[in-house]
Formats: structure tokens, C-alpha cells, sequence
């Protein structure tokens, strides 16, 4: 039986694919050190004997060694995720998204792994052309720290091909949306949920910027996919992560909110600070891997509102440390 190591597991992501890998049938090993408090989205898996979890920093050989006995494939999804945090918190985000991810891939270079997934970003092509679509060839042109480092450890992953035992595959994710035991409200579509439907008057910048989103459960079929996969198919190689129905606009995002909030406050600004515009082409893990979204943005937008009407999240917006990535509790 397959036991697939997840770095980070105790995340957005990570808790949503913990839940999929474990209905399939894998066994589960998690490293995380709880960076946001959040090993509540852990506490549904204790108990199942097929899931482990190891406390500790990815970064430190010994704890890596400790979770990685037994371990078949491993993914990478630990680290400071987004521009926010990053930038908060430059010296901890060089020691471990930039350091720390680039060890780890030498750790497992020759150790009995099958796959090495690192989990990247579509932010990585942070401002094209309006016309431009980009593909996995396209120059990256990352904007931030947390884009910065994701380029980094992409490039020196794909400098171990030949010297690593392991397949090494990079997946670089659109911007997540959907419900997960460790919910983030910093993610846009969440976001702009949350505030639109607690009547917050929701200001939206640069309207009419691309990017592409997907639903973290697709995220978590795409990732079963890529460790079922045929070696020579992945090896070393990159895949855009997502669906061409989902690169949205982020007007596009808002007319769909107030289809579900019809009395939703929205305002617009210009020049918001951010002004990462990218749409992207899933040509090729179509082409490859068979891989389609299956949930669309509105999908998403759906269960979010679903969950508030339910009582869920109610204190989002009074805990806001909670469900995203604003501090660091160590
Ligand atoms: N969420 C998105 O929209 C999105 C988009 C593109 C790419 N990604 C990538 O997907 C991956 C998962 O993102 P997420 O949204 O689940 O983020 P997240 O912040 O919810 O999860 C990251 C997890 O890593 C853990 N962690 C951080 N530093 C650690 C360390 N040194 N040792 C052990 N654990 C550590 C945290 O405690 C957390 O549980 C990341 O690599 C991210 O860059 C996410």
C-alpha cells in the first residue's frame, strides 16, 4: 500500500486531500508544525489507522528522517503560503520556503521514493499580456517574495533530474476556493464571499485582472492522479493545475456572488497594489493526465454561502487569525 508523505498537511489543502487520499485507500503521513494554530483541521484523522501524524518543521533533518520511515512519494505543500505572510515574514520565508523546501528535496533524493510533488503556483507568471494565455513554457515573471521562492525551488527541482532517484513533478496550483477543515477567507473567491455575504461593502480592485481558481477537491484529484500516474508520463515536468472554465475575471467572481447575495454592497477601485493579471492554459494536464475541474467557480461560491446560511463560520470575521494566513503563532 501506498503511504504518501504530505509536507503541510495540516493545511487548506492538505487537511481537503488528507480526506481524499485516505477514501482511496492510501495510508497518510502528515508534517506540519502548525504555523496559523490550525491542528483543528487534524483532529477529524486521529484515530485512523491509516493516517500518522508527525509535530515538527520540515526544516529540520531530524524530524524529516522521523516522518519520512515508511513513506512511498512525498508532497510538498508546507511552507508561508501567499504574498501577505511572506512579506510579513521575509527572513522565516527564506529559511523555509526557500531553504527548507530546497533541503528537503535533496533529503529525498536517494531515498526509496517513488514521486517527489512539489506544489507550486500560477502566480509564478504573475503579469502577462492581455491577450496571452500562459502555458508551461511561458517566462515566469514572479512578483513576490512567495512567487520568488516558488520559481527557486521549481528550477532546483528540476536541476536534481538525472541525480534524484525519485519522479519529480511540479504542480503549479491556480488560486484555490472551496470549503476545507482549515478554511482560508484570504483566498479571493472566500473572500469575497465572506463579505459580500455579511454585507460588508466589499471593495474590489483592478476589476478586470485574470486568474485562474480551482476547487481544493479538484486540487486533491488532480494530486491521486499524479502518484497513479505512469513515471515517464510526469517525470520531471511541470503542470499548469486547474481548467480553462475557471479563469475568471475578478468581476467575473463578484457577478456571480450577487447571484447568490442579490443585495451585495460592491465597490471598485483602481490600482490596488497587486497587480498580478495572468490567464493561464490547462492544455497540458488535460492532454496528459485526463485532468478536468470538476467544480466551477460558482460551485464554489454555492457551499461557501450554503455554510453561512448553515451558521458555519460565524465568527470569521471577529477571529480572522483563524482562517488565514495573517500571523504566525510560533
Ligand atoms: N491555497 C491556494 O490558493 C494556493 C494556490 C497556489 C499554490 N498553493 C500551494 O499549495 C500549498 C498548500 O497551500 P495551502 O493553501 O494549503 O496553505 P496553508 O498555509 O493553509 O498550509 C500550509 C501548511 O504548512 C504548514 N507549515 C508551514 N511551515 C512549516 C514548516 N516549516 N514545517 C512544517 N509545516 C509547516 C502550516 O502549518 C500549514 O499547515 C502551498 O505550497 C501553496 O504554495 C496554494
Amino acid at each position: 500500500m501506498k503511504s504518501i508523505l504530505l509536507i503541510g498537511g495540516a493545511g487548506y489543502v492538505g487537511s481537503v486531500l488528507s480526506s481524499h487520499l485516505l477514501k482511496l485507500g492510501y495510508q497518510v503521513h502528515v508534517l506540519d508544525n502548525f504555523v496559523y494554530d490550525n491542528q483543528f483541521a487534524v483532529q477529524q484523522f486521529l484515530g485512523d489507522p491509516d493516517y500518522k501524524i508527525t509535530f515538527g518543521d520540515f526544516c529540520d533533518k531530524q524530524v524529516l528522517s522521523k516522518a519520512s520511515n515508511g513513506v512511498t512519494d512525498v508532497i510538498i505543500l508546507g511552507g508561508l503560503v501567499g504574498d501577505p505572510i511572506t512579506k510579513k515574514f521575509p527572513e522565516e520565508s527564506a529559511r523555509i520556503n526557500e531553504k527548507g523546501v530546497r533541503d528537503c528535496m535533496d533529503f529525498f533524493k536517494d531515498k526509496l521514493i517513488d514521486k517527489l510533488i512539489f506544489i507550486s503556483t500560477c502566480s509564478n507568471y504573475g503579469l502577462i499580456g492581455e491577450d496571452e494565455l500562459a502555458n508551461e513554457e511561458f517566462a515566469l515573471n514572479p512578483l513576490s517574495l512567495y512567487a520568488k521562492a516558488k520559481v527557486s525551488a521549481e528550477k532546483y527541482l528540476m536541476s536534481l533530474k538525472g541525480s534524484a532517484n525519485y519522479t519529480g513533478v511540479v504542480l503549479r496550483f491556480a488560486t484555490a476556493f472551496g470549503l476545507s477543515p482549515r478554511m482560508r477567507f484570504d483566498l479571493s473567491v472566500s473572500e469575497f464571499v465572506r463579505d459580500v455575504y455579511f454585507g460588508n461593502e466589499l471593495l474590489v480592485y483592478d476589476e478586470h485582472t485574470w486568474r485562474p481558481y480551482c476547487h481544493v477537491r479538484d486540487f486533491s484529484r488532480l494530486i491521486s492522479i499524479v502518484l497513479d500516474a505512469d513515471n515517464d508520463k510526469v517525470d520531471f515536468e511541470v503542470f499548469n493545475a486547474g481548467g480553462e472554465k475557471n479563469n475568471f475575471t475578478k468581476k467575473m467572481i463578484v457577478d456571480e456572488i450577487v447571484k447568490f447575495v442579490p443585495d451585495g454592497k460592491v465597490k471598485y477601485g483602481q490600482n490596488g497594489g497587486d497587480p498580478r493579471n495572468y490567464k493561464v492554459d490547462f492544455r497540458k494536464v488535460k492532454q496528459i493526465l485526463d485532468f478536468e475541474p470538476h467544480y466551477s467557480v460558482s460551485d464554489g461560491i454555492k457551499e461557501l454561502v450554503m455554510s453561512f446560511d448553515m451558521g458555519f463560520y460565524s465568527d470569521c470575521l471577529d477571529d480572522m487569525d483563524k482562517y488565514g494566513n495573517y500571523a504566525l503563532k510560533i
